[in-house]
């Protein structure tokens, strides 16, 4: 199939995420209230927008990160071989951790950077993805909080991309390719 021609169907509103993001800000700031300063790790380069609105929601006092993962063979399709092209620049042992994701798909990538953090001893890890596809998991990994639970479809907008595109829209849209 020829994948240069596509069209993009809206899925989530903007108006939809703004609310979505603001209650799991909510819920993430009672989970961390006796923190002194949470630490938030951003994947790269797909969380950038959800990091972005996701910490100016937060009633708490942050620091931001952000490590760069690997795992995209093409520009479709998880190679499931993930490399950490860029890691967090802070030091997180004894420190209270927040991963943010903008989608767990195979949830290979998850699982390697979790697996990189945890080995550092932090006092509390734990993630927090905009969207799941549960359908498409092949690894164990434990989100503590989603935004959203999402067929099988490949989306874009909201900082998530079609081959390096798309990233600037402010909805969530589903690609649909056509002749
Ligand atoms: P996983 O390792 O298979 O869980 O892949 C997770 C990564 O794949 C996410 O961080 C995204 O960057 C990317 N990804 C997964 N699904 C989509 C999609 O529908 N659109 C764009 N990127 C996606
Ligand atoms: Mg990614």
């Amino acid at each position: 199939m020829d994948h240069s021609n596509y069209e993009i169907d809206e899925m989530i509103s903007a108006k939809t995420i703004a609310a979505r993001v603001e209650s799991l800000a909510a819920e993430i700031s009672e989970c961390f209230a006796d923190t002194d300063k949470l630490v938030v790790v951003g994947l790269l380069r797909g969380s950038f927008v959800f990091i972005a609105d996701l910490v100016r929601e937060l009633d708490l006092p942050v620091e931001v990160d952000f490590l760069e993962a690997s795992s995209y063979g093409n520009a479709m399709e998880s190679s499931r071989e993930v490399r950490i092209l860029k890691d967090i620049r802070g030091e997180i042992e004894g420190r209270d951790v927040l991963v943010v994701e903008d989608i767990v798909d195979t949830g290979y990538t998850m699982h390697h950077v979790l697996h990189l953090l945890e080995a550092r001893n932090p006092a509390k890890l734990r993630v927090c993805a905009l969207l799941d596809k549960p359908s498409r998991r092949e690894t164990d990994v434990k989100i503590d909080w989603t935004g959203f639970e999402i067929p099988d479809e490949f989306v874009v907008g909201y900082g998530i991309d079609y081959a390096q595109r798309n990233r600037n829209l402010p909805y969530i849209g589903k690609v649909r390719f056509v002749k």
